[in-house]
């Protein structure tokens, strides 16, 4: 592995637990990434406050009353700036502009809490029990303009249990999610490497 590490830029709405976990992650002596910057559109995200608190770079701006292309490209300029390589959506609740994700083309994730193709969108954990599934996951793609539809990266399974409500079912995703996520951009950043 060379000494120096990627770049990623992780986009967060709210919480931020999953970008929590790749910054952890990147505390790993041989994590092949560095977390350099955590931009939101909501000021209010609990997730900026850690970031800042870990000291790193944020930009947090609402959306509000910005057209989505003049918006996305406040972003790709707060990425450009921090000399951003990779781009991990993490609980990002807006869709991106076509012209957003070709700046990142190939280098642009996001974690997704089911395992696709099934269950693209929102309530993934209360309509995979209402269909009576008895596996259920996360999963980590490619972004595209298409709505959790793009290549898969990686996958994580857990079992839905019959005492199972939509949140202890989420708590068993969200675990997963902070597992499969770290691990795999660090894996894709390494294979990506490899290839070059
Ligand atoms: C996670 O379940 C993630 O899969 C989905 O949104 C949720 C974000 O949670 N895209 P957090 O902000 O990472 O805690």
């Amino acid at each position: 592995m060379s000494a120096r590490r990627a770049r990623v830029g992780i986009l967060i709405s709210g919480r931020g637990s999953n970008m929590k976990a790749l910054v952890e992650g990147s505390h790993a002596p041989d994590c092949p990434y560095e977390v350099v910057l955590v931009a939101s559109n909501n000021p209010d995200a609990p997730g900026i406050a850690y970031a800042r608190d870990q000291g790193i770079a944020t930009f947090a701006q609402s959306h509000k009353g910005i057209d989505r292309a003049a918006f996305d490209a406040l972003i790709a300029r707060a990425l450009r700036d921090a000399e951003v390589e990779w781009v991990a959506l993490a609980g990002y609740m807006r869709l991106l502009s076509g012209e957003f994700i070709a700046g990142w083309a190939g280098r642009i994730v996001n974690i997704h809490p089911s395992l696709l193709p099934a269950y693209r969108g929102l309530d993934t954990h209360a309509r995979a029990l209402a269909a009576g599934e008895t596996r259920h996951g996360c999963t980590v793609h490619f972004v595209t303009p298409e709505l959790d539809a793009g290549p898969v990266v990686a996958q994580s399974e857990v079992p839905v249990l019959a005492v199972d409500t939509p949140q202890t079912l989420e708590t068993r995703v969200l675990d997963a999610e902070h597992r499969l996520y770290p691990r795999a951009l660090a894996d894709l950043i390494l294979a990506h490497h490899d290839k070059r």
